[in-house]
């Protein structure tokens, strides 16, 4: 898939290096679910996302990295998680190297998943959660025309202390009256 400044596609081996990169920067985990990984756990990782190349049931995560040509470079991915057929549901995240933040390229990228998940697969709402601290995160579903609809306290033990969750959510409606 082409955007005006990137190319998505699913990963492959040769991404490893761009991929550890990223991944390799503690900075990088601060608000996700796991702790920066060596680069074994970061093959393995690759390995993985490369087989989640296409959404042919709920539950599965759609994994495209994102490739900017002006770069040379995986700059990041984006995610898609069919959360559910019965009510069209469905999740997007994002990971970029900090090398290439600050260039809307996140966004642009994030877009296409939205669009994925609108027009290909149809669904009817789309989410996105962050710690509320990760503030380039949620500016980012605002910037997207994504709606703050919750602010769970205490959501979680996250990283060894309570740890609050933003839920921000799109509905296909939303997202035709922004494209019109
Ligand atoms: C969340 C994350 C992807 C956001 O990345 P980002 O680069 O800030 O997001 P965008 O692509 O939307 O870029 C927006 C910035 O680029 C700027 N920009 C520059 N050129 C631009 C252009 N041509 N188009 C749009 N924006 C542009 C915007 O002004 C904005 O800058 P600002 O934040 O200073 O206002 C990034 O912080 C990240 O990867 N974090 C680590 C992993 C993580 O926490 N993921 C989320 C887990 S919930």
């Amino acid at each position: 898939m082409r955007t005006e400044r990137l190319t998505l596609r699913p990963y492959q081996e040769d991404d490893l290096d761009d991929f550890y990169a990223c991944r390799s920067q503690p900075e990088v985990y601060r608000y996700l679910y796991a702790d920066s990984p060596d680069r074994a756990a970061a093959e393995e990782i690759i390995a993985k996302k490369m087989t989640q190349d296409e959404l042919t049931e709920e539950g599965q995560w759609l994994v495209l990295a994102v490739y900017w040509p002006e770069a040379g470079r995986v700059v990041g991915d984006v995610v898609l998680k069919w959360l559910s057929e019965e009510h069209r549901q469905g999740e997007i995240g994002y990971v970029f190297n900090p090398e290439f933040h600050g260039k809307g390229l996140a966004r642009e990228a994030s877009e296409v998943m939205l669009k994925i998940g609108f027009e290909d697969l149809g669904l009817h709402r789309i989410i996105a959660q962050c710690d509320p601290r990760n503030e380039p995160s949620w500016r980012l579903m605002e910037r997207l025309g994504m709606r703050r609809e919750a602010h769970f306290r205490h959501f979680e033990i996250f990283k060894g202390e309570w740890g609050d969750l933003y839920t921000y959510a799109m509905l296909a409606e939303e997202y035709r009256g922004a494209a019109s």
